[in-house]
């Protein structure tokens, strides 16, 4: 079973990230890279700042494939607000772009991918929070049909034959936080508790957004919860940075899921 290297919210565009993002791709090669085909790296949105700046995608997309060229041969991402627009404001238009970039093609989330008897089904939080109506806040939304889909893939027999299943998403699925919150977090926990208590494991549950990089093991019954903060420590504006909402941490973590939690570890890339 492969370990998991978890990072997020990269900002590539913002002032000098790509710089940033060098340094953490370098010293993530530097730290794994003889050991690279070991990991499935999962990167949990906001890979940039405004998507409608020029390259910002190319530019990511350069790292990725060096990380690639590294040995790295699964990496798995979801969008972020920031991925489909400004932050605030989205644009389907985005959608298209994202995909084509990270994908190759047009796919339909969930996004499922079986790796080594491990399930990794990754949710787009933004896909229903495109609409004109939620142009002002930072929230998020998974929405009816790919929550439909999703609790129909975790009782589906080649996710539910796996030893391990991870759900992954941008959005924190929990922590409250004024205009950032995931609107259908409830409906979320439902369908995961129902699998839950059906026998179906549900064994980590990361995402991003929050750039606060804290655990929340235990949360809906789930025993590996991990916000992984900003990998290349994306600053709060200075008029909210005093309150502890808006503390951030660079958390790109390290798990087996064949070991305790208790093992799990951050990577200092910058
Ligand atoms: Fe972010």
């Amino acid at each position: 079973m492969k370990k998991i290297i978890h990072m997020s919210d990269w900002h590539i565009g913002y002032r000098a990230f790509d710089k940033r993002m060098d340094v953490v791709i370098d010293n993530l090669i530097i730290e794994k890279g003889d050991r690279a085909g070991q990991y499935v790296i999962v990167i949990t949105g906001d890979l940039v700042n405004n998507a409608r700046q020029e390259n910002c995608f190319q530019t990511v997309k350069r790292g990725l494939d060096q990380l690639d060229e590294a040995g790295f041969k699964h990496i798995l991402v979801v969008p972020g607000n920031h991925d489909y627009g400004t932050g605030n404001k989205g644009s389907k238009k985005f959608v298209e772009i994202f995909q084509q970039t990270f994908f190759g093609r047009e796919i339909d989330f969930p996004k499922k991918d079986i790796i080594d008897d491990v399930a990794f089904l990754g949710l787009d939080s933004m896909s229903a929070e495109l609409n004109w109506y939620d142009d002002i806040f930072a929230e998020g939304e998974i929405g009816k049909h790919q929550l439909q889909v999703l609790e129909q893939l975790l009782h589906a027999k080649d996710v539910n034959k796996c030893r391990k299943r991870i759900i992954y998403l941008h959005h924190h699925p929990f922590k409250w936080r004024p205009f950032h919150q995931l609107k259908d977090s409830r409906k979320l926990k439902k369908i995961l508790t129902q699998a839950m208590a059906g026998g179906i494991s549900i064994d980590a549950l990361l995402f991003g957004h929050n750039h606060q990089g804290h655990a929340h093991h235990g949360q809906w019954g789930i025993e590996r919860c991990y916000d992984a903060g900003t990998a290349t420590l994306k600053p709060r504006p200075s008029f909210v940075k005093w309150s502890p909402w808006f503390t951030i941490s660079s958390s790109t973590r390290v798990m087996d899921l064949s070991q305790d939690p208790r093992q799990d570890y951050i990577l200092n890339l910058l």
